[in-house]
């Protein structure tokens, strides 16, 4: 028998659809535990809007214990209308801000290729998007999301300041992580997104991308101006590989490459630093015009798990194993509402049965 230590997984479910599509991942997290012989171990944890609500705050010091204790956190979104006024340190979203920076969560990896089963459902032709596989590497830790904010004046006059900081360590340990991916994937090319033409920090960025590349000779390395990036992703999603850039330009360029996939409910993320415990969450949010329906995708938190697998835990066999039960349940047409069109859609209970039924 084995004498290691149980893997520990915090699970936070957040608000809305986070709540609803991290019950299902952790049903298919447990069932592929099971079948793989690993020893799981599931601690829930309370974070943003059901923080608020439940002691006042959006990231409780008991769930901060929980997340130094585990060996991965899974979280579900949070935030949304409810407790969309007040001050930016009791907002929902908070949270998420406090957990990727305690645990130097600088690498936000986020996949998106273009299933062949979906072809149908992305708002791109076919010809346009058969065969794009990109992987977003987005920078999380500083930028806007951690500069300094100021709100200044009253009435008419009043203004605001955000600011956009970034060091030369920060930029080089990811564009290297970047790098380092595009390593382990067949074309082997990286794209450096940024605002050279305009920004400070963009110039630092480049600089210290250039100087990265040099160590990669085995890989294409290319810098892209974001509004281009945004242009070509439309125009042909097909020319990228890995794509690395600064925190915002990441978070919007994310959503955008889920909608040429055909949803943002297929899009999953791994938040990772040089230690565990990495952080695994749907690119999603709480999406309240649908919550509390049961009929969000969850096949980006059934695809999170999978990232938890293969990052979090070092298991890639249980990780390939949710992906192709994922494919196959594509293949055989199964479909939640944003991607069934006019077709019938399975809920999101109804489409984890279909993938834990083709798991191996
Ligand atoms: P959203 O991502 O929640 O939703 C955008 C659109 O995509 C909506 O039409 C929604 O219905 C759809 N959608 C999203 N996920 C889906 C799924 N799994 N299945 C089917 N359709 C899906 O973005 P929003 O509406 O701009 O934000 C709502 C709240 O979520 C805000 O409070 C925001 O701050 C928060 N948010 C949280 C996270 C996170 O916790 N990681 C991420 C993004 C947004
Ligand atoms: C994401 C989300 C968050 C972000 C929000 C909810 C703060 O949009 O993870 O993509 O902007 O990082
Ligand atoms: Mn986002």
């Amino acid at each position: 028998m084995s004498t290691a230590r149980p893997h520990r997984v915090a699970v936070i479910p957040g608000d809305g659809i986070g709540r609803e599509v991290t019950r299902e991942a952790v049903r298919v997290l447990a069932a592929i535990g099971r079948r793989h012989e690993l020893d799981l171990e599931f601690e829930e944890g309370l974070a943003g809007g059901a923080a608020i609500d439940a002691v006042g705050h959006p990231i409780p010091d008991r769930t901060l214990d929980l997340c130094r204790r585990a060996d991965a956190i899974l979280v579900g979104a949070c935030g949304g209308p409810k407790w969309d006024r007040g001050p930016r340190e009791s907002r929902p979203e908070q949270a998420l801000f406090t957990l990727r920076k305690t645990f130097g969560l600088y690498a936000n990896l986020r996949p998106a290729a273009v299933s062949s089963a979906l072809l149908a459902a992305s708002p791109l032709r076919r010809e346009v998007v058969d065969g794009a596989d990109i992987l977003i590497v987005r920078e999380l830790t500083g930028g806007l999301y951690f500069g300094a904010q100021t709100r200044t004046g009253c009435g008419a006059d009043e203004a605001a300041v955000d600011t956009l900081p970034y060091s030369a360590p920060e930029v080089r340990r990811v564009v290297r992580k970047a790098c380092e991916l595009a390593r382990g994937r067949p074309r082997r090319k990286v794209t450096s997104v940024d605002k050279a033409n305009v920004l400070e920090t963009s110039r630092l960025w480049r600089s210290v991308a250039t100087e990265v590349a040099k160590d990669f000779p085995d890989v294409t390395f290319e810098h892209m101006l974001v509004d281009n990036c945004a242009l070509q992703l439309v125009y042909n999603p097909r020319q990228f590989d890995v794509i690395v850039t600064e925190n915002m330009f990441g978070d919007i360029l994310s959503d955008e490459a889920a909608g040429v996939m055909g949803s943002l409910g297929l899009m999953p993320s791994a938040s990772l630093g040089n230690q565990r415990p990495g952080l695994f969450e749907p690119v999603h949010g709480t999406a309240p015009d649908i919550a509390g329906r049961g009929i969000a995708n969850p096949l980006a938190a059934i695809l999170t798990v999978a990232l938890l697998l293969r990052h979090g835990l070092d298991h890639e066999p249980a990780a390939s194993a949710i992906e192709a039960a994922v494919s196959r349940a594509l293949v055989d047409g199964c479909r939640t509402a944003d991607l069934a069109g006019s077709g019938p859609a399975l809920g999101t209970a109804a489409m984890t049965d279909a993938v834990l039924a083709r798991l191996d």
